[in-house]
């Protein structure tokens, strides 16, 4: 029997369902799930911490190039898949707050920022049996990933999925609002000068709106045999 691809890169826009079907895939082939993502929100989270204002470009890419950002085993059963720590604070769910979805995507274009975050990515990246998520892996991070896949859904239905996870939570949410929201992230993340949404041109695409994660999940599951 072949063994499944070491290096699997998972790329798509926000709330695609990336981080959910990355999770799973890793335990179900016990490899280190890494979502990208975490770390461009915890340099957002502690430039806003610090007042910093996010078109700093020169002051936010510094911190970028300093700060200790430490993923963990889940220490707490809250629903984490990992533990994020800035220092000895637990930043995992307030990196995850509106305030840093509202600025990510700028902070997250800076090359320098980039260049910081995604050297430390392929480095881990390189060790081989990881699920990797993010924007860029495919294409930038991780062009030798063994299987490459882009998952992609209308901005409606991934707004619909984090409105029905906020509403789940108990927390109050604005579909319109949050609509807006993707758009905007979308926008900016697949127009940036440096390392822009896309999919590699080896990666498969799979469109997740007519599909459920389970569904999505044994498809990708099919391409690692
Ligand atoms: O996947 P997410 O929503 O947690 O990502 C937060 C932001 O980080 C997103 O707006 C784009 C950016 N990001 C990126 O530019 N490159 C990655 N590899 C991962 C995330």
């Amino acid at each position: 029997m072949t063994p499944p691809p070491s290096i699997i890169a998972l790329d798509g826009p926000a709330a695609s369902g990336k981080s959910t079907l990355g999770s799973k895939l890793a335990d179900s082939l016990g490899y280190l799930f890494f979502d990208t993502g975490v770390m461009y929100r915890a340099i957002t989270w502690i430039a806003l911490q610090h007042d910093m204002n996010p078109r700093a470009e020169t002051e936010i890419t510094e911190l970028a190039q300093k700060a200790q950002i430490d993923i963990r085993p889940p220490s707490i059963k809250d629903g984490r898949a990992y533990d994020v720590m800035i220092g000895e604070k637990d930043v995992t769910w307030a990196m995850r707050d509106s305030e840093v979805d509202a600025n990510v995507s700028v902070i997250s274009a800076y090359a320098g920022v980039r260049q910081a975050l995604s050297e430390q990515q392929r480095r881990i990246g390189l060790r081989g049996q990881v699920v990797m998520v993010g924007r860029d892996i495919g294409t930038v991070v991780l062009p030798e990933a063994d299987l490459k896949v882009y998952l992609e859904a209308s901005a409606e239905e991934r707004a619909r999925r984090r409105y029905d996870e906020i509403i789940a939570r108990g927390d109050k949410a604005d579909y319109d609002d949050i609509l807006k929201k993707v758009i905007e992230r979308d926008h900016i993340d697949s127009t940036r000068a440096v390392a822009p949404l896309r999919p590699a041109d080896d990666a498969v695409i799979i469109d997740s709106d007519k599909l459920d994660a389970d569904q999505v999940f044994a498809r990708v599951l099919e391409l690692c045999k």
